[in-house]
């Protein structure tokens, strides 16, 4: 393949048929990067997707000196966009410093946040995007070999990313000596373990060499000690999906999008007690109130807002003061909690605070990987305090307790997944800390959703 047979394709495609409709859904808050071709293309037709410039970014990298093209992701200032928010560029400057006779580029596709199906619409609706940030971050880092970690309980998904994979090498994109340069890069979709600490870079590297996903020390970091113990790039489906329009457009013209340290857009899943469900994409900066009254629709037929979840059982709790802040990866940490991999759930007056970050602590002791004592051992006491307190079996004192376990859980723990466990605890406590008093003092919850405690109320 070379640049006249994908310039022919394209031509021939748009010479023979109608000019590809617009999705009459797209809100006129959103602006669409990553979901350029979301139910604009067949994302099951290659000469679709090249007929929307697809493949012209690979091309345009291969022109560049590898250097060159990581300093236009520099310059984008993209953040990853699978919870932690650190600058992809410079994650890939790493890698590339470190000599190896094989890299690796992983794509994180495992999705496992309660709350969030982003990643899930970004690969069914447009798997060559991701083959070609894959391509585009390979060649970047000097990777001869990708793997796409997906989901499992995304069928779907994984098998248009293998007919993308399937049609991209036979038409000579994918492969050896690809558009007749020296690059060459194959790769392999694995399915997920069906664990949540598999979306933990460390634990899925440890999956896809064959072996129980659990979580390795850091350092070293994968860009160093990888995969095979090879340098290693993992990064977020979201993440790789922003590549092509970076490489195109340039990362000046993306730093313009968003906010100054938040660039680009973010595709969020919104769900709960909003009228409109579903995903979206904004540039950073957009408000709360304006997710909820504008994008949401609104909440619905007799709900009123009660609270917003964000960052899912790793994450923290918005209030209603909250309704005006705006959201980008640093003003959600200010405010307690975090942008997560952007699942934002709505709540209203019928939910408990406590009853839910119970539940999420459940979670995070079931996902656990068993690996490192204060997280095995830590998030299950968590709960049981918890379902103590929404019982109406607990006591001030055993909440200190509750505060001083929570710490030592957060700063001990191995990995990420322990670490943030008790974050909803905190987050409840700063904004709902009447609620605490209610059941453990008052033996009452106000929403009636603590059952223990309505029936022992009415004794
Ligand atoms: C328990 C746990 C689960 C995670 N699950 C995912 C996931 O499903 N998808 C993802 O992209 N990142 C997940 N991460 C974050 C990854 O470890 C890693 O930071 C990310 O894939 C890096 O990509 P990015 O730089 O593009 O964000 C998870 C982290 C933890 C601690």
């Amino acid at each position: 393949m070379n640049q006249k047979q994908l310039e022919k394709i394209k031509n021939d495609y748009l010479n023979s048929n109608p000019l590809f409709n617009t999705p009459e859904n797209i809100h006129p808050l959103e602006r669409r990067i990553v979901l350029k071709n979301y139910q604009v293309i067949n994302p099951e037709s290659i000469v679709e997707y090249i007929a929307m410039d697809g493949y012209f970014a690979i091309f345009k990298a291969l022109k560049m000196a590898q250097e060159e093209v990581i300093n236009e992701v520099i310059t984008s200032k993209l953040r990853g966009r699978g919870g932690v928010g650190f600058p992809t560029g410079l994650k890939w400057k790493f890698a590339l410093g470190y000599e190896a006779k094989q890299k690796y580029v992983i794509c994180n596709a495992d999705e496992g946040e309660p709350g969030t199906f982003m990643d899930r619409h970004i690969l069914e609706g447009d798997p060559h995007n991701n083959i070609e940030g894959m391509m585009i971050a390979a060649y970047a880092i000097g990777a001869s070999k990708g793997y796409i970690y997906v989901r499992a309980e995304y069928p779907l998904a994984a098998k248009r990313l293998q007919k993308a994979i399937d049609d991209a090498t036979s038409l000579g994109i994918l492969g050896d000596n690809i558009f007749e340069t020296e690059f060459s890069f194959n790769i392999e979709i694995r399915l997920g373990a069906g664990a949540f600490i598999c979306g933990e870079e460390t634990s899925l590297m440890e999956s896809i060499e064959g072996k129980r996903g659990l979580s390795r020390n850091k350092p070293p970091f994968p860009a160093e000690t990888g995969l095979f113990n090879d340098p290693t790039i993992i990064n977020n489906v979201e993440t790789i999906a922003n590549l092509s329009a970076i490489i195109l457009n340039g990362g000046e013209w993306y730093s313009k999008i968003g906010t100054k340290e938040s660039t680009g857009t973010k595709v969020f899943s919104l769900s709960g007690k909003t009228k409109n469900n579903g995903i979206f994409e904004v540039p950073f900066g957009i408000s709360l109130r304006e997710v909820i009254s504008n994008i949401g629709g609104g909440m619905q037929e007799g709900s009123t807002f009660k609270a917003a979840y964000t960052g899912g059982p790793s994450g923290g709790i918005l209030t209603e003061n909250h309704l005006d802040e705006i959201i980008d990866f640093d003003s959600l940490v200010k405010l307690g909690s975090i942008m997560g991999s952007g699942g934002i759930i709505i709540a209203d007056q019928t939910n408990c605070v406590l009853d839910t970050i119970k539940h999420f602590m459940e979670f995070n002791a079931e996902e656990s990987c068993g690996k490192c004592t204060p997280c095995r051992e830590g998030t299950t006491i968590l709960y049981n305090m918890l379902d103590d307190i929404t019982k109406g079996k607990s006591s001030m004192e055993e909440l200190e307790k509750l505060k001083h376990l929570s710490r030592m859980v957060s700063t001990t723990s191995l990995c990420g997944l322990g670490q943030a466990a008790p974050a909803p605890i905190y987050s409840a406590l700063e904004h709902f800390y009447d609620e605490f008093v209610d059941h453990i003092e008052h033996k009452t919850c106000n929403t009636g959703v603590c059952e223990m405690l309505i029936n022992e109320g009415s004794e």
